[in-house]
C-alpha cells in the first residue's frame, strides 16, 4: 500500500443541510457529524496518517443562533468525554488550534483535560480547529514579529517565511498535504490559508455526516493520482 499523506486537513461541511434534507434540527446533523469524526479518526490511525486537522468551528460561526452555537460546545464536551477511552486505546493525541481562550469555560476545561490525558499518545495527532480564523492567526503572528522587532530581539531584515510560520498556531506541525471539503463547497472559508499553499484539494459532494471511511480512502487515492510539482518541472 502507498504511503498515506502525512497530514490531512478537512473542512467538515454540510451537517445542517444533511439534517434539513431529513426534516431534522441542525443539531442532529452536528451529532451525526461527530460520528463521522470518530470514523475518520479511526481510519487515519489504521492508515498511519500522522496528523489530521479538522475545521470544527470558525470565528465566523459565532454569527449563528445562540442555540446552535451553545449546542455545538455541549456536543464537543460530550464527544471528548465519550471518546477518551478510544483515543487512549488507538494512540490518538488531541491538540487544538484557534482562539481557545474565548470558548466557554466548561469546554476549555474538558479540552485541556483531554489534551493532557492524550499528550503521550503516538499514533495520530488529531488537531481540532476551534474558534479558528486563518487571517487572525496570521495577523497575530505579524503582531508578535513586530513586538519582537520593537524590543530589539528580531532584525526585520532577517524575517523569512519560516520566521512567520514559527509564530502560527501550527508551528510544530507539517503543512497539510491533502485538503478535503465535504458538501461540494469550493472555498476555504478562512481555513489554513498559509499552510495550504501546496496542498492538494479534494472536494466531495457528500455531506459530512455521510462521509465514510471508504470516502476517505477514495480521497487519498485521488491524492496519490496527483502530480505535485511544487513549482518545478
Ligand atoms: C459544518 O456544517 C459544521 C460547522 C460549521 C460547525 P454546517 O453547519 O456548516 O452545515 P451546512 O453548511 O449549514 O449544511
Ligand atoms: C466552514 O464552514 C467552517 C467549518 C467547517 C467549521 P461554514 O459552513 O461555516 O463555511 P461557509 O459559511 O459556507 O463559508
Ligand atoms: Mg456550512
Amino acid at each position: 500500500m502507498m504511503k498515506p499523506p502525512r497530514h490531512i486537513a478537512i473542512i467538515m461541511d454540510g451537517n445542517g443541510r444533511w439534517a434539513k434534507e431529513r426534516g431534522l434540527p441542525r443539531l442532529k446533523g452536528h451529532e451525526r457529524g461527530a460520528e463521522t469524526v470518530r470514523a475518520v479518526t479511526e481510519e487515519c490511525v489504521a492508515l498511519g496518517v500522522e496528523f489530521l486537522t479538522l475545521y470544527a468551528f470558525s470565528t465566523e460561526n459565532w454569527k449563528r443562533p445562540d442555540e446552535e452555537v451553545g449546542g455545538l460546545w455541549v456536543l464537543l464536551e460530550h464527544f471528548l468525554a465519550q471518546e477518551l477511552p478510544t483515543m487512549m486505546k488507538n494512540g490518538v493525541r488531541l491538540r487544538a488550534i484557534g482562539r481557545i481562550h474565548e470558548l466557554p469555560e466548561s469546554t476549555r476545561a474538558k479540552l485541556a483535560e483531554t489534551i493532557t490525558a492524550t499528550s503521550a499518545n503516538k499514533a495520530t495527532t488529531l488537531i481540532l480547529a476551534l474558534n479558528y480564523s486563518s487571517r487572525i492567526e496570521i495577523a497575530d503572528a505579524a503582531r508578535a514579529l513586530a513586538a519582537e522587532a520593537k524590543d530589539g530581539k528580531l532584525d526585520p531584515a532577517a524575517i523569512t517565511p519560516d520566521t512567520l510560520a514559527a509564530r502560527l498556531y501550527t508551528a510544530e506541525y507539517p503543512d497539510p498535504d491533502l485538503l478535503i471539503r465535504t458538501s461540494g463547497e469550493m472555498r476555504l472559508s478562512n481555513f489554513l490559508l498559509w499552510q495550504l499553499s501546496y496542498a492538494e484539494f479534494v472536494i466531495t459532494p457528500k455531506m459530512w455526516p455521510d462521509f465514510s471511511k471508504q470516502d476517505l480512502r477514495g480521497a487519498i487515492a485521488e491524492f496519490h493520482g496527483r502530480e505535485r510539482r511544487f513549482g518545478g518541472l
